[in-house]
């Protein structure tokens, strides 16, 4: 999803664009420069590093995907949004079906320009409530056919959410029984195994394919991974070369995402108990809403009592004042005098205390003219 980012204080600028110090927001620059990113990837690298062939970054981070997902294959993708595209793609010339299911606010729909419908053919069925999570009685009264299921773990747009995971199951496979496929939207399935504290290979175990990025919490620079059995990966792979994704000398992308996988991965359960301690703080002062109540991972939402167009004024004006950037996107409400933002705990939120987050907030509402 896009998103503007003023500049970060370790880039030089003469213009009169405000200066980020600190930011509250997963990728803000900080710790995102060039210079910073290639000397880390830098140390991963020895002389005799090949750029392709079975010991290169490309074909390493396949293999570990596979193996930690437990699947046979796995394929690098320049992006997430072709890898989907072409797993339901692969999901529905198999079956001979042509809709797939997935919530109201699934990536695919929202973001991709339909890319689903104009480039394969496809259609989508919303399911359930667009603020919910999907349920199985939802999916249960869907009266076509079906290509595939996609279920996004955690479901981003509301806050990071997840469902239980015996509910998760059961609703996989009474899908599965019906004959479509499963598929994982997992670009933070790293932070969804926060909350399930299952092996990764036991989540990914209950779908047919699964889509992971490299560039969400694991920071890499682009590019996506998608793990399956190797039949379907070896279609999945025709489909990539046909749109123009079988890119050689991916291995800056990879090497970034292996880097991710050794140093963030293990901070995950730290960056969800942040969360929490974050969001127990805002909802025990009473300043603004954190959900969900508490946070499943280490995403939550704020929603606060002030319109956004107050709020994006009162944002701009803190990071004039004090070089924090605490968002670098609203999003709307139904109610015109609300609004939310979206806090992911990473490196960036770590350096925050929960008081100190609550302070700001309360700074923010004062300068959005909020009556609370
Ligand atoms: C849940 C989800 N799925 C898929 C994608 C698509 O990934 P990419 O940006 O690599 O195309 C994104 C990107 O923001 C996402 O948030």
């Amino acid at each position: 999803m896009p998103a503007s980012e003023p500049r970060a204080s370790a880039d030089t600028h003469t213009d009169t664009e405000p200066t980020i110090r600190r930011s509250l927001f997963l990728h803000a620059p900080l710790h995102r420069m060039p210079r910073t990113v290639l000397r880390r990837m830098l140390d991963r690298v020895g002389a005799d590093t090949p750029p392709g062939g079975p010991d290169a970054p490309v074909a390493q981070l396949e293999r570990r995907i596979a193996d930690l997902f437990g699947t046979e294959s796995a394929l690098f993708f320049p992006t997430g949004t072709m890898a989907q595209q072409v797993a339901l793609r692969v999901h529905a010339e198999r079956r001979g079906r042509h809709a797939f299911a997935a919530h109201p606010q699934t990536h695919l729909d929202v973001w991709e320009q339909r890319g689903y419908q104009v480039v394969h053919g496809l259609r989508f069925h919303p399911v359930g409530d667009r603020h919910r999570l999907m349920t199985g009685a939802a999916l249960a009264s869907i009266g076509e056919p079906l290509a595939a299921v996609v279920w996004e773990l955690p479901q981003r747009d509301i806050g990071g959410q997840l469902p239980e995971w015996d509910d998760l199951r059961d609703q996989v496979a009474a899908v599965r029984a019906r004959g479509a496929a499963a598929h994982l939207d997992g670009a933070r399935i790293w932070e969804a195994q926060t909350y399930y504290r299952r092996p990764f290979a036991e989540i990914a175990g209950l779908f047919d394919t699964v889509y992971t990025s490299l560039y969400k919490a694991l920071l890499g620079v682009r590019g996506a991974v998608l793990a399956a059995d190797a039949a379907t990966v070896a279609e999945a792979a025709v489909w990539r070369a046909r749109l123009g994704g079988a890119i050689h000398d991916a291995w800056p992308l990879a090497l970034a995402g292996l880097a991710g996988l050794d140093d963030l991965l293990p901070r995950m359960p730290l960056f969800r108990e942040h969360a929490i301690a974050i969001a127990t703080a805002i909802n025990t002062d009473g300043v603004a809403l954190a959900w969900p109540d508490p946070p499943q991972t280490p995403i939550f939402h704020v929603h606060l009592p002030a319109s956004k167009e107050d709020v994006e004024r009162a944002g701009a004006e803190l990071l004039a004042a004090h070089g924090v950037q605490l968002f670098p996107r609203l999003l709307s409400a139904a109610d015109p005098r609300r609004c939310s933002f979206e806090v992911t705990v990473g490196e960036q939120a770590m350096a925050f205390s929960p008081a100190e987050v609550v302070e700001l907030l309360h700074e923010l509402l004062d300068r959005a003219g909020s009556g609370r």
